[in-house]
């Protein structure tokens, strides 16, 4: 079936609240690149939303699926478990930055773990309380919904959302919160909405994602993991898309040098598996009673096994060295594009989580969300898959495949600064 064929179907069969206006359907890929079901050719700077950081079917990956697919497909875990469900519970506490022995069990998608982090803090603390950041997002799932800080276009159908979830500001020194200004209404949270010691867990992406490609810095992570120490509060890290190379570490709260109680990592976890996962302290792990936690799919034996097989990629193949490499050519070209264009300013990389952002002009540094949706369009129709993000909707980020060819980088590059280039060319971004 071709695109137009495809687009009939999606239109008649598939609920509008899940279908986004994509026109192409992927048919196949490989490493960096998509084809559509026309035959054309996209340059994939998405990555599946930062979930090929090793890129379409990195060849390892594949194999262990395919290996894997010969065993066993499913029993449930907590029916009957199997190797690869406990071979990589123990890779993941050995490289996830907790303090002291860590435990973990399996999930399917970043709000699940999300889901299953804040109720293994409920039971380790025996307090409700939750506290995320304006702009954070965790996942639509109805806690996970009530957690992310961003209405449209997540939340604006959906209330009341579940209680005793609080928000406080996320540090931007870029639209005028700095670290202190975060702290100071942090303390707000606290007089005016939960005491601290109704607070089971503080939740904070060391780099916010959909936020923006925002990182926290390390003096502001400090700071939490203080806070928490003051309060009995557990610092959970949502490394669900910072997680697994992206920042040229496996997790981005590693170049803070900050050990948070859990952390909730998916994605890139498994190269486009579904699988998820909650490693945490072994005794916060351990509080709450037997097979209250799970589910019919969680930890799926052929998604555990490309894990494994992402964790050998990632040691084997200098991955984490291979995003600083990415992170450092993509910010080389957005330094390139701030001389070059007036509306683009704030480049910023961690590793290879990078992005810009989009402005009318950089003395009122007012928000360009028009221009950065165009820019994204205009992109697509030039044969590359882009995507913005942020808390204004006004910044242009990067998750191609760390494993990228040269080559195949530089054409992206080339297709974001000549559709960049028309559009503040004819202005027609602002006319629609
Ligand atoms: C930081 C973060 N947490 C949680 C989620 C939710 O993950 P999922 O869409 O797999 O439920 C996302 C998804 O983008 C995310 O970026």
């Amino acid at each position: 079936m071709n695109n137009a064929e495809l687009n009939e179907l999606k239109k008649r069969y598939v609920a509008a609240g899940a279908a986004t206006s994509a026109t192409q359907f992927a048919e196949r890929a490989e490493n960096a690149e998509v084809w559509d079901a026309d035959g054309n050719r996209f340059i994939d700077f998405a990555g599946g939303i930062g979930v090929l950081n090793l890129g379409h079917r990195h060849p390892k990956v594949v194999a262990a699926i395919r290996e894997q697919l010969d065993k066993v497909m499913h029993t449930c875990a907590t029916v009957m478990p199997y190797a690869p469900y406990v071979q990589l519970c123990k890779r993941l506490c050995e490289v996830t930055p907790i303090r002291g022995d860590a435990k973990a069990m399996l999930v399917n998608s970043g709000a699940e773990a999300l889901e299953n982090a804040v109720k293994v803090a409920r039971a380790a603390t025996g307090r409700s309380g939750v506290i995320c950041f304006d702009g954070g997002f965790h996942g639509r799932t109805m806690l996970t919904l009530a957690m992310t800080g961003k209405v449209l276009p997540y939340k604006n159908d959906f209330g009341p959302m579940p209680g005793d979830v609080f928000r406080a500001p996320f540090p931007n020194p870029y639209y005028g919160i700095s670290d202190e200004d975060a702290l100071h209404g942090l303390m707000k949270v606290f007089k005016t909405d939960i005491a601290p010691h109704r607070v089971a867990a503080i939740v904070v992406e060391p780099v916010q994602g959909e936020g923006g490609f925002y990182a926290a810095s390390k003096e502001y992570l400090e700071a939490l993991r203080a806070l928490c120490d003051e309060h009995g509060i557990l610092l959970i890290a949502d490394e669900v898309q910072s997680g697994f190379a992206r920042t040229g570490k496996l997790f981005a709260i590693e170049h803070s040098g900050v050990q948070p109680d859990i952390v909730t990592m998916a994605k890139s976890l498994a190269d486009g598996m579904p699988l998820s996962a909650v490693v945490g302290r072994a005794e916060v792990m351990d509080a709450s009673g037997g097979n209250s936690l799970g589910g019919t799919y969680t930890g799926n034996p052929v998604s555990c096994a490309a894990a494994l097989a992402v964790l050998d990629a990632i040691e084997e193949e200098n991955i984490l060295d291979k995003s600083k490499a990415v992170g450092e050519a993509v910010f080389a070209r957005f330094g390139e594009w701030e001389r070059q264009f007036e509306c683009v300013t704030h480049a910023r990389h961690l590793g290879a989580m990078a992005a810009f952002d989009l402005v009318t002009d950089r003395a009122s540094n007012t928000p360009d969300p028009e221009l950065t949706q165009a820019l994204c369009a205009k992109a697509r129709e030039n044969g590359l898959i882009l995507l913005s993000c942020g808390f204004y909707g006004n910044a242009i980020r990067i998750l191609v495949p760390v494993t990228v060819e040269e080559s195949v980088l530089k054409e992206g590059l080339d297709i974001i600064e000549t559709s960049l280039a028309g559009l503040v060319e004819s202005r027609a971004y602002a006319t629609g």
